[in-house]
């Protein structure tokens, strides 16, 4: 069954999923959506037949569509969602849901009351080491895990600012909240410590913080850090390893490298995330077959309340509980 698609949003991401689906067989790239119509319009231009719309109530009644991609800042959602829960359209929203708990959990609501088929870009998920890495966990006792995401910041003007961004551990570490979340389980308890040492003083208009670092305490009674920084001049470490009694488990975008008493094995990723993650949210749209889906927007919602309960907790300088 051929599916048309449509976007929301037609920034660096809007393409980078565009450049993939286009490799998709019976997938059509049908309409776009953005602030403003002539940015739609130009993003239209670059694919047959599709047609540019100044917001989501024009691009859904002008074009058809089967499913669409939400593709937008932290700060800016919740119009699109709301218009394709209530038309029953499926959706594919990219990471994070938002950068508070309070619209996403609203959002939920609806989802849920209208059963809607709907898949959230942590594609960390999908990757073939973490596959690996959750079917060797079923041998062995998790202790710890320690996270990673160190970098530079990116340039998109949004990020730099808390009520655009909802800062670094919402916004980008959010993907390795998801990761431990998938591979050691539900978090009881979040306490942080965030601080501003450098950007905001060599950058205009800096208002998150750039470093900082969260202790968790996971149901299990299993513990993890999760830290990030966005000083760095150039690329850093971004990963999740795990301590477990067999070795520790080093997950990254690239490989799961897993060193024992005496021994290292490295796994490679084959396939691509993103383009899995696609195919299972288009299958499920399809066929209506959500197997595949490994985080729908109600799973999400919980990776989301931690990265929240995160910024609360350094805000008041006090462990915060999770409900
Ligand atoms: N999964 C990943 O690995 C990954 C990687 C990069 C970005 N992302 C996510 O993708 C999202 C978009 O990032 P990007 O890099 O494309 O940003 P971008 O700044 O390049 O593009 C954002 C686009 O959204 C548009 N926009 C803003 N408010 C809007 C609104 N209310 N309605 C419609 N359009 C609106 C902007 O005009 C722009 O076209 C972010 O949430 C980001 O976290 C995910």
């Amino acid at each position: 069954m051929s599916l048309n698609v449509g976007f929301v949003g037609t920034g660096g991401f809007t393409r980078f999923h565009c450049n993939l689906l286009t490799q998709m067989d019976d997938v059509n790239i049908r309409a776009f959506c953005a602030t403003s119509l002539n940015k739609a319009e130009r993003a239209a231009s670059e694919w047959d037949g599709a047609q540019g719309y100044d917001g989501i109530h024009a691009m859904l009644d002008g074009t058809k569509l089967d499913a669409v991609y939400i593709c937008v800042p932290p700060m800016a959602h919740g119009e699109a969602e709301r218009a394709l829960i209530e038309r029953g359209i499926p959706f594919f929203v990219e990471k994070p849901v938002g950068i508070d708990l309070d619209l996403p959990s609203a959002l939920l609501e609806s989802i849920q009351a209208k059963k809607l088929i709907t898949s959230v870009g942590y594609h960390f998920r999908y990757m073939d080491s973490t596959q690996r890495a959750l079917s060797m966990l079923g041998e062995r006792t998790l202790g710890m895990g320690l996270g990673y995401w160190m970098g530079g910041m990116p340039r998109v003007p949004w990020w730099r600012k808390q009520d655009g961004s909802g800062g670094q551990f919402i916004e980008q570490t959010t993907h390795i909240v998801d990761l431990m979340r998938y591979t050691m389980g539900e978090a009881v308890e979040v306490y942080a410590a965030y601080g501003s040492r450098v950007m905001h003083l060599v950058e205009e208009g800096v208002t998150t913080p750039d470093v900082g670092t969260v202790t968790i305490k996971l149901a299990s009674g299993a513990v993890a850090t999760l830290s990030n920084t966005c000083i760095l001049p150039g690329g850093g470490r971004i990963g999740l390893h795990l301590y477990t009694d067999q070795g520790v488990m080093e997950l990254t975008k690239e490989s799961l490298k897993d060193t024992g008493k005496s021994t290292v094995f490295e796994y490679r990723n084959q396939t691509n995330p993103y383009a899995c993650a696609h195919e299972a949210f288009l299958h499920a749209v399809r066929t209506g077959d959500t197997s595949g889906i490994l985080s729908p927007y109600e799973d999400a919602v919980k990776t989301q309340a931690i990265a929240v309960a995160a910024l609360r907790s350094a805000q008041a300088g006090a462990p915060i509980r999770l409900a």
